[in-house]
């Protein structure tokens, strides 16, 4: 099916836009990432961080911390014993200490980053004390940076977790200021012991690859709508293809006439910009048969809520519409470094959802690729429609296991807050890979319900299904309910990320504005299936 897609043509592609600013980002040098087994105080760095923990297991409010510093060389214990006795440093998750010219070290600076109860401490929080430090250094015109290694876990998690922190920590999304003083970092040394480098090496690879494409996802993101349109999504996809290796191509309005795509067609149809269906594939030669996995991606560039309009302050934000294509697009640009054994095929459905005189009207009622008659009630539940044909049609191209994300429903933020994204499924076994890609990718997922039992919420009595439950109630499983018509028996992950793709704050450990979200647990959970 690979094959057929090779011969037909792409759409020629044409850019309104200039990029220049936006390529800049993703043109820049990249973050260096090295292992070294010097030890922490003979080194001459200009910032050594060192973790350190709370280790007291009292439960009681005011109970002292008993400092744990997560590395056996004695001088540096030595340096930093008289701040630790001063008690100002609690090493709660994401304290910060600075400690200038520490004595007996070669490094100028010390950095302390607190990880919180020793007990407790996981591979997640050592991800996000590397981003911590990555972000403390930053503004303060640090650009070289050596972290001493925990020997909690194993090496490989070690250093891929301290990439990706570092990687992760150093986004910022501020790429159209013009006061922007371009504070990256430019090298991260990750110090381990002589034993453990060989296997360390690996790690240290896959989290830059990791880290680096959801970098990617975010810059693409964190674009404006009127920089970002259908068109340029297919073009930064294409670009990424090109480099990476992987077959693309980029449909537009006709293709999706000829394989009937009526509600892809129907969000289209409001908007002067042409959509894009992006179809990448990735088909190693060692690859068996089956299975074949589909990434289908919600591609709204710009969501207004056609004629049934967002209010204002609702519709501010709403390029990020598109985040769950940009992580499609994402874990395709690691997938491809990363080499699992399994085919894998993507679809982005990519367009504006606008009001015009062209625009679908709520009651109108739209035929899907499959079939299925569709009765349009809210022209701003515009994700699942298109989502409805890309499912549909990554079956057509062979696809046995799908997985979608989607900033789908304000409801799921209604249900979960913003901590946890949602996820739906209906095949156990697809569910519980992906519950395990979560270990490795640290990313909070929430299982809520699609089951039979809401099916009356979409029934329409003019066509086969509505786009809206018939109440306000479970709207985040009404909305997966509506995908799962169009998924049938094929195994399938849905993830609602709505309330989880953009940060509204800045963290210690990562910068406000797209999280790049889910990007990690689709590369995990996709090659899991490959190895
Ligand atoms: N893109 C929105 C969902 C969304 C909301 C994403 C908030 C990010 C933040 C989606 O297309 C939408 O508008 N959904 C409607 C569905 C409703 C009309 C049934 C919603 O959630 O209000
Ligand atoms: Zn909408
Ligand atoms: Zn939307």
């Amino acid at each position: 099916m690979c094959a057929d897609l090779r011969a037909s043509k792409p759409t020629p592609l044409t850019l309104r836009n200039t990029m220049k600013e936006f390529d800049s980002f993703l043109e820049r040098e990249l973050m260096k990432l090295d292992l070294q087994t010097t030890e922490p105080s003979s080194l001459p760095a200009d910032l050594l961080v060192v973790l350190a923990a709370d280790s007291n297991v009292s439960k009681e409010k005011d109970a002292r911390p008993e400092l744990l510093l997560f590395t056996a060389d004695e001088s540096v214990h030595k340096a930093v014993s008289q701040v630790l006795a001063g008690g100002e440093f609690k090493a709660k998750p994401n304290e910060t200490l600075l400690i200038h010219g520490p004595q007996a070290l070669k490094a100028s600076r010390l950095l302390l980053v607190g990880t919180g109860k020793a007990a407790k401490f996981s591979i997640h929080d050592l991800r996000r004390a590397a981003g911590t430090a990555v972000r403390y250094a930053k503004p303060r015109n640090i650009r070289v940076l050596s972290i001493v290694a925990p020997s909690n876990f194993s090496p490989a998690r070690t250093a891929r977790a301290i990439a990706e922190g570092a990687i992760i920590g150093d986004f910022e999304s501020d790429t159209y200021r013009t006061d922007r003083t371009g504070q990256s970092v430019d090298s991260v040394t990750v110090l381990i012991s002589e034993s453990d480098l060989q296997d360390a090496e690996p790690g240290l690879r896959e989290g830059t690859i990791v880290a680096e494409s959801q970098n990617f996802a975010r810059a693409l993101i964190n674009e404006p709508a009127n920089r970002m349109t259908p068109t340029i999504l297919g073009q930064k996809a294409a670009e990424m293809a090109e480099q990476s290796g992987l077959h693309c191509i980029i449909y537009s309005t006709d293709k999706l006439r000829e394989l009937k795509m009526g509600a892809f067609l129907g969000v289209a149809q409001g908007s002067d910009e042409p959509p894009a269906l992006i179809v990448l594939t990735y088909e190693p030669p060692d690859a068996p048969a089956e299975p074949v996995l589909g990434l289908v991606g919600k591609g709204i560039t710009f969501d207004t809520g056609g004629l049934s309009l967002k209010p204002a302050d609702s519709m501010e934000k709403m390029k990020y519409d598109m985040a769950g294509g940009a992580s499609m697009i994402a874990a395709m640009r690691a997938i491809a470094q990363l080499k699992p054994k399994v085919k894998i095929i993507s679809i982005i459905c990519a367009t504006e959802n606008m009001p015009s005189g062209k625009a679908q009207r709520p009651g109108d009622v739209q035929i899907a690729m499959s079939g299925k008659s569709i009765e349009v009630i809210n022209t701003d539940a515009e994700g699942r429609l298109v989502l409805a044909d890309g499912l549909f049609y990554a079956r057509q191209l062979g696809a046995t296991h799908l997985i979608d994300a989607a900033t789908l429903t304000g409801a799921v933020a209604i249900a979960l807050g913003q901590v946890n994204a949602g996820v739906f499924s209906n095949d156990e076994s697809a569910y519980e890979h992906f519950v395990t890609a979560l270990e490795t990718s640290g990313e909070k997922f929430w299982r809520l319900p699609v089951e039979d039992d809401y099916r009356d919420q979409i029934q329409s009595a003019i066509a086969d299904i509505r786009n809206t439950g018939l109440t306000r109630y479970g709207g985040a499983t009404n909305a997966a309910m509506f995908l799962k018509e169009f998924v049938d028996d094929t195994p399938w992950v849905h993830l609602d990320i709505a309330a989880v793709a953009w940060l509204d704050a800045d963290k210690p450990w990562i910068a406000k504005g797209p999280s790049g979200a889910s990007v990690r647990s689709i590369i995990e959970w996709a090659r899991r299936y490959g190895q």
